[in-house]
C-alpha cells in the first residue's frame, strides 16, 4: 500500500506561538514520526508577502518558523521540510491553475470577502479598497501549494477548510481537461486543538494579539501569564476548570494523570495567583529543552538554512519532474515532443523504415532533384492540389506506358511523388 502524504505550512508573518504549536506544529511532528505516511512541511514564505509588507518580519518570522520546527524535533530526514520560494515549481504551477480557476470562485473566499466586507462597513464606496490580487487569489496558491506534492491530508485550522476544499475544486477541473494528475486532499481538521484560548480567553491568534510566543523567556512566560484573564472568585472558592484559560492551557500541555489532579485543585478552590505560578513552572518546564535548543539555532542561522537547502532538494526531486508532466498535458511542451504512445509506435516503425532508408536515401534524394520541376509546377499553380492531381494522374499514365526498365524508373517516381505531395496535400 502506498504511503498516504501529508502536508502543510505555516505563513512566516509572525513570531511562533503557543496556539502554532499546539495547533500546527505538534501534530505535525507527530504524524512524520508514523510510517503509513510521508509528509511534507513548509514555510509559507509566499503567503507572508500577501499580509505583511515589512521585509524585516518576514525574514526574521522565516528564521523562528524554521528554527522553531528544528527545535521540536522535527526529523528531516523522514519528513521533507523546505521553503516554499525554494520550489520554483510552485509558483509556476500557481499560474496553470489561476487558468483553471473561476473569478467566481475566488469571489466566495472568506479571506477576500472579509475584507470587501470591512470596506462596506466602513461606508467606503470601492468595496475592493487596498485589497491586492494577492489576497484575491491567494487560494490558488495554497491549492499549488498541495497539489505539487499530491497531498491527501491536509491538517489546518478551521479557517482554512475553504481552502482545501477550493483546490479539490481546481484540481478536479484540470483532472477533467487535461489529464488526471492531481489528487483531491482533505482537510483534517484536530477539534480538540480548535479552542486555544489567548491571554483574553478568546482563540490565541496573531490577528487579536493575545498570544504567547512559544519560545520566549522565562521571565516573558511568566509574566504573559500573570496577564491571563480570570474571573473574581477568591481563593478557597471552587473554580471551574472548564472556563478557565489558565486550566485550558495547562490541560493542552498535561497527560491525562496531570490534567485530572489539577482539575481537583480548581474544584478544590485553587488560588488564581498559584494557579498561575503553578501554570508557568509546568510550562517553563516542559519548554525548557526545546527552547535552548531554539536558541542555539536562532544563533547558528547557518545551520538551519543548510536544512532546508537539504529539504528544497529532495522536494524539487518531486516537483521537477511533476511539473514537467503537468505542463506537458496542457500542452505546454518541447516541440518535437511526442506523446509516450505515439512515441512507441513511431520507434518501430522508424526502425524498419530506417534500413529501408538509409539503402533508398540516396536515390531517393537524386530522383526528387529530378522532380524538382514538377514541384515547381504545383507551387507555382494557383490550385495548388488540384494541379497536384493532375501531376499524379500525368505521371500514372506515363507508367502505364513504357517499357518494363523505364516503367520502373517512373513508377519510383510515382511513388516519391504520392508520398511527397501526400504531406502537403
Ligand atoms: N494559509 C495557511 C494559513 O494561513 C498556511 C498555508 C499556506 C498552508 N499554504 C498551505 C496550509 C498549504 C496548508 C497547506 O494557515
Amino acid at each position: 500500500m502506498s504511503k498516504k502524504t501529508v502536508l502543510t505550512g505555516i505563513t512566516t508573518s509572525g513570531t511562533p506561538h503557543i496556539g502554532n504549536y499546539l495547533g500546527a506544529i505538534k501534530p505535525a511532528i507527530e504524524a512524520s514520526q508514523n510510517d503509513a505516511y510521508q509528509s511534507f512541511f513548509f514555510l509559507a514564505d509566499y503567503h507572508a508577502l500577501i499580509k505583511c509588507h515589512d521585509p524585516a518580519r518576514v525574514a526574521q518570522s522565516s528564521r523562528e518558523i524554521a528554527a522553531t520546527w528544528l527545535a521540536l524535533g522535527l526529523d528531516t530526514d523522514k519528513a521533507t521540510f523546505y521553503r516554499q520560494t525554494d520550489i520554483p515549481q510552485i509558483t509556476e504551477l500557481t499560474w496553470i491553475l489561476t487558468c483553471m480557476t473561476s473569478k467566481g470562485l475566488m469571489n466566495r473566499a472568506h479571506a477576500y470577502k472579509a475584507s470587501v466586507d470591512a470596506n462596506r462597513e466602513a461606508g467606503n464606496q470601492d468595496l475592493d479598497d487596498g485589497i491586492t490580487m494577492g489576497l484575491f487569489s491567494y487560494p490558488v496558491l495554497m491549492a499549488a501549494d498541495i497539489l505539487m506534492f499530491n497531498a491527501d491530508i491536509v491538517p489546518v485550522g478551521k479557517d482554512q477548510i475553504q481552502h482545501i476544499e477550493m483546490a479539490r475544486d481546481v484540481a478536479g477541473r484540470f483532472n477533467h481537461n487535461y489529464e488526471p494528475l492531481f489528487s483531491l486532499p482533505e482537510a483534517q481538521v484536530d477539534e480538540t486543538t480548535q479552542l486555544i484560548p489567548g491571554l483574553d480567553g478568546r482563540k490565541m491568534s496573531k490577528s487579536y494579539d493575545n498570544t504567547i510566543p512559544l519560545f520566549c523567556s522565562s521571565d516573558q512566560l511568566r509574566k504573559l501569564i500573570n496577564l491571563i484573564v480570570t474571573d473574581i472568585k477568591a481563593p478557597g472558592e471552587p473554580k471551574d476548570p472548564d472556563n478557565s484559560t489558565l486550566f485550558q492551557l495547562y490541560n493542552l500541555f498535561a497527560n491525562e494523570q496531570e490534567s485530572r489532579a489539577m482539575r481537583q485543585r480548581y474544584l478544590e478552590g485553587i488560588a488564581w495567583g498559584d494557579a498561575k505560578k503553578e501554570l508557568f513552572e509546568f510550562l517553563d518546564n516542559q519548554l525548557a529543552q526545546p527552547r535552548a535548543r531554539y536558541n542555539e539555532l536562532m544563533n547558528d542561522l547557518g545551520t538551519v538554512e543548510a536544512v532546508l537547502q537539504k529539504g528544497a532538494e529532495k522536494a524539487r526531486a518531486v516537483s521537477e519532474p511533476f511539473m514537467d508532466k503537468v505542463r506537458i498535458a496542457t500542452g505546454i511542451r518541447p516541440l518535437n515532443y511526442v506523446p509516450i504512445v505515439a512515441e512507441a509506435k513511431q520507434e518501430t516503425k522508424e526502425k524498419s523504415a530506417e534500413d529501408v532508408a538509409r539503402a533508398d536515401e540516396g536515390r531517393r534524394r537524386a530522383i526528387l532533384m529530378q522532380l524538382t520541376p514538377v514541384f515547381k509546377r504545383i507551387d507555382a499553380a494557383a490550385d495548388k492540389a488540384k494541379e497536384a492531381a493532375v501531376v499524379l494522374v500525368e505521371k500514372a499514365e506515363e507508367v502505364e506506358q513504357l517499357k518494363k526498365k523505364a516503367k520502373q524508373k517512373a513508377q519510383n517516381e510515382l511513388d516519391i511523388l504520392k508520398d511527397e505531395l501526400a504531406k502537403f496535400f
